[in-house]
């Protein structure tokens, strides 16, 4: 049986205050949540996170790292520094990198190989643009995103990994795909993956992300395939949030 796992992706937003007192907000909540539970902050509060929630339920993450394990790469951060840090997970591919910071899907399969290399659980993003969706190229697109991973790491790699499957098109929109349309994908995702290993997709955790929050969540994490949600904007208010982790029971 898949437990559900709830990730909020914090994005660029917080400060040390209102970081603390989020997390606070959460803790107040996690040991009755029925779900997994899991924050991305911003990196350069990871260390507050990790102070915040040692010991707790609440796992955290990063939300990027860079392809290399060290070096001349001014401004970044490696797998092994989030791990240091006790983080469980890291994004892996988030349309906003892929878009905005020109991230393609070879650059994405290496950071899922550094990601596990150091000990980390990727949580690799995948999804399609409007225009994709609406010229009938939803399945194509996630299929080519499944495949740079799987040609480069081979179907074994996701069995430390979480996939979420976030339509680029409902993310910080208010548009959420409609429980079937997500559905849909989520079960393309995890019969293309089954036709490798049975056994791997079976027992892999398939997150939907895109506009997901405490009145939505309960119809989508109801739907077979659909095991939590990757949460941006209503991972910033804690009720909100823990609505989403007791949705998915
Ligand atoms: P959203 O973001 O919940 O604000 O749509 C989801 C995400 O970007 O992971």
């Amino acid at each position: 049986m898949r437990r559900p796992l709830v990730a909020g992706n914090w994005k660029m937003n917080g400060s040390k205050e209102a970081s603390s007192a989020l997390l606070k907000g959460i803790l107040a909540g996690a040991d009755a949540a029925v779900s997994d539970i899991a924050v991305c902050p911003p990196a350069i509060l990871i260390p507050l996170a990790a102070e915040k929630l040692a010991g707790s339920k609440v796992a955290w993450g990063g939300q990027n790292l860079n392809a290399n394990e060290s070096g001349a790469f001014t401004g970044e951060i490696s797998g092994g520094m989030l791990k240091d840090y006790g983080c469980t997970y890291v994004l892996v591919g988030h349309s906003e990198r892929r878009t905005l910071y020109g991230e393609d899907d070879a650059l994405v399969a290496q950071k899922f190989g550094v990601a596990q290399q150091a000990g980390l659980m990727p949580i690799l993003c995948i999804g399609e643009i409007l225009q994709e969706r609406e010229s009938g190229n939803t399945e194509a697109v996630v299929a080519r995103q499944l495949d740079a991973v799987l040609d480069t790491h081979g179907i074994g790699a996701f069995e430390n990994s979480v996939i979420a499957y976030e339509p680029v098109w409902a993310i910080g929109t208010g548009k959420t795909a409609t429980p079937e349309q997500a559905q849909d994908v989520h079960r393309f995702i995890r019969e293309k993956l089954a036709a490798l290993s049975d056994g791997i997709a079976s027992d892999l955790r398939i997150l939907y992300g895109g506009s997901m929050n405490g009145g939505n969540a309960n119809e989508l994490i109801s739907q077979d395939d659909i095991d939590g949600g990757l949460i941006g904007g209503a991972s910033l208010k804690a009720d909100e949030f823990l609505k989403i982790c007791n949705a998915a029971a």
